[in-house]
């Protein structure tokens, strides 16, 4: 282990609205990490700004998210957490890349075919350009594993095609090939509709628990829960067509760190009126502590720009000689 040097990157936009499918798909897994790697957390303002922002709300979220990766127990001494437009190498060196990424390479991007939809032409190229940001974030520190969800793994290939071009043009081995950690990341659907997944978007604020939500409004919104009339089943293939109760027993898993089966083995047979109140024990006991912590720190936002700020001091320390190095190579100085 001793010379080989692990070092994890992740970012995540500052989207308001902080909900468990955040929780549970990423954040959770990002506190893990801290104990077995160097990590950088990364909110992502730029990515942000390739749809349009309300200037003062951006800042709030920016802060917002900053406060739930601390509230859930990342802990900005032993790792660097910051926003990227205060390292302005993220975008120098996203530019470097805008040069040796090609059309074909970003024309292939589900996610930007999703998000641009019918009006093409109208979206910003910005959001075209997007990867080659997400490739520059994880490049700029050498970051060798990145987790990231099932959404996230085409743009990490993309990253991997960037370096490998990168190093090819430039005939050196300047940068390594980062590796994707797919961790074991629920998936969390809407409580409202099994179907849809969780959304700080959704109309219905009973869709989803936030990171903010109390102890009361957790354990109300699971009371109010969509399931069906069927008692639990004794395993997994009893869930079939069942997306409400699927989804149920999912959370309670992910909170529990237990499997969907256990969960099934646990409660086979009984009815979801004494499931849920046991679900409820366990988010609160989870979740409650994470909210009040937020509350804490949305009341200190001196303290949350300070981890900012020193966040992006020491990020500046690690990116500064590898972006002077990335200029010589490419002849810039
Ligand atoms: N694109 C990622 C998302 O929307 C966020 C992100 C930006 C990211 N830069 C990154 C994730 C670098 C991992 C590594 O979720």
């Amino acid at each position: 282990n001793g010379e080989i040097m692990n070092r994890i990157f992740s970012g995540v936009q500052p989207t308001g609205n902080l909900h468990l499918g955040n929780y549970l798909g990423a954040i959770r897994n990002w506190a893990r990490l801290q104990d077995q790697y160097d990590c950088i957390y990364c909110v992502v303002d730029l990515h942000a700004i390739t749809t349009p922002q309300d200037p003062s709300e951006l800042r709030a979220n920016t802060r917002e998210v900053t406060a739930g990766l601390m509230a859930a127990g990342i802990d900005p001494k032993r790792n660097i957490i910051f926003n990227q437009s205060r390292v302005s190498g993220h975008a120098e060196l996203a530019w470097v890349f805008n040069c040796v990424a090609r059309l074909g390479w970003l024309n292939r991007m589900t996610q930007f075919k999703e998000k641009a939809g019918k009006h093409r032409d109208n979206a910003t190229v910005g959001l075209y350009a997007y990867p080659t940001l997400m490739a520059a974030d994880i490049l700029l520190y050498k970051a060798t594993h990145v987790p990231v969800g099932e959404d996230q793994k085409q743009h990490l290939e993309l990253t991997r095609d960037i370096a490998k071009a990168f190093n090819s043009m430039f005939e050196t081995d300047f940068f390594p090939m980062p590796e994707p950690l797919i961790l074991g990341a629920a998936r969390v659907m809407s409580l409202r509709d099994g179907s849809k997944k969780m959304s700080k978007s959704d109309d219905s604020d009973y869709s989803r628990i936030n990171m903010t939500d109390d102890a009361d409004s957790i354990a109300l919104k699971f009371r109010k829960a969509r399931t069906d009339p069927e008692p639990l089943p004794e395993s997994t293939d009893g869930l079939e067509g069942r997306t409400e109760a699927a989804n149920l027993l999912g959370i309670y898993g992910a909170l529990a760190d237990e499997t969907i089966q256990q969960v099934c083995e646990e409660f086979a047979g009984k009815p979801f009126s004494q499931f849920k109140v046991q679900l409820i024990d366990l988010a609160v006991a989870v979740l409650a502590p994470i909210g009040h912590e937020m509350k804490r720190l949305s009341e200190d936002p001196g303290y949350v720009d300070q981890v900012l700020s020193t966040g992006a001091d020491r990020a500046t320390q690690i990116a500064t000689p590898i972006l002077s190095d990335v200029k010589k190579v490419v002849g810039l100085t």
